[in-house]
């Protein structure tokens, strides 16, 4: 496979990034099938703060969202990374780990304070992601619910997503 850059999503990029989200989440058994309609109400409700593409010189090939999220003590400036998605057979080739690195770095460069996701603790423990007892998202087993501080203090309390999410 060719070098991989990553760009902020451009105008047509949509459909691709469409299809993407919904061929990476179709065989996941944690997912509802509808990440491909998410990241459209995101995009069409201006919520998308950041989405990126990887491309392989050819085509994209992988696609990173971000969007701000509220949390209960008032903290500001905290995001929601995700979803993140590559084409199911270019998986374990480094191409979401350099969406990830590269969405955190640039939310960063925005004034980002802090980012939160949902997902696999073996998985962005590496990015320095990391479940906090004291920042809490109701509903899903609360390992899964991981943050990463870009500017202490640390926020303690509840999240909230855009609502997109539903
Ligand atoms: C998650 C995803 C974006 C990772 O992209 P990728 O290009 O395959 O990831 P990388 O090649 O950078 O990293 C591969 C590593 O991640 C691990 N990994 C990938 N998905 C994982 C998961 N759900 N749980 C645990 N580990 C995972 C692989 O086992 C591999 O581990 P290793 O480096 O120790 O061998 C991709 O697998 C994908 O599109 N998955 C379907 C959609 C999804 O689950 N998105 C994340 C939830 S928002």
């Amino acid at each position: 496979m060719s070098a991989i850059t990553i760009r902020p999503e451009r105008d047509g990029d949509e459909a691709v990034i469409h299809e993407l989200t919904e061929a990476a989440f179709r065989d996941m058994p944690f997912s509802e099938g509808d990440e491909q309609d998410l990241v459209d109400a995101l995009r069409n409700e201006g919520d998308l703060t950041l989405s990126l593409v990887a491309e392989d010189g050819t085509r994209i090939v992988g696609h990173i969202a971000f969007s701000r999220v509220a949390i209960s003590d008032g903290t500001r400036d905290w995001y929601g990374l995700g979803p993140v998605s590559v084409w199911p057979e270019l998986h374990g080739q480094g191409i979401g780990s350099a969406l990830v690195r590269r969405g955190i770095a640039d939310m960063r460069a925005k004034g980002a304070k802090g980012i939160v996701l949902l997902g696999s603790p073996d998985y962005y423990g590496r990015f320095g992601f990391e479940h906090d007892p004291h920042l809490q998202y109701p509903g899903p087993p609360p390992e899964y619910f991981q943050r990463l501080v870009l500017d202490s203090p640390a926020p303690n309390g509840v999240v909230r997503y855009v609502p997109a999410f539903g």
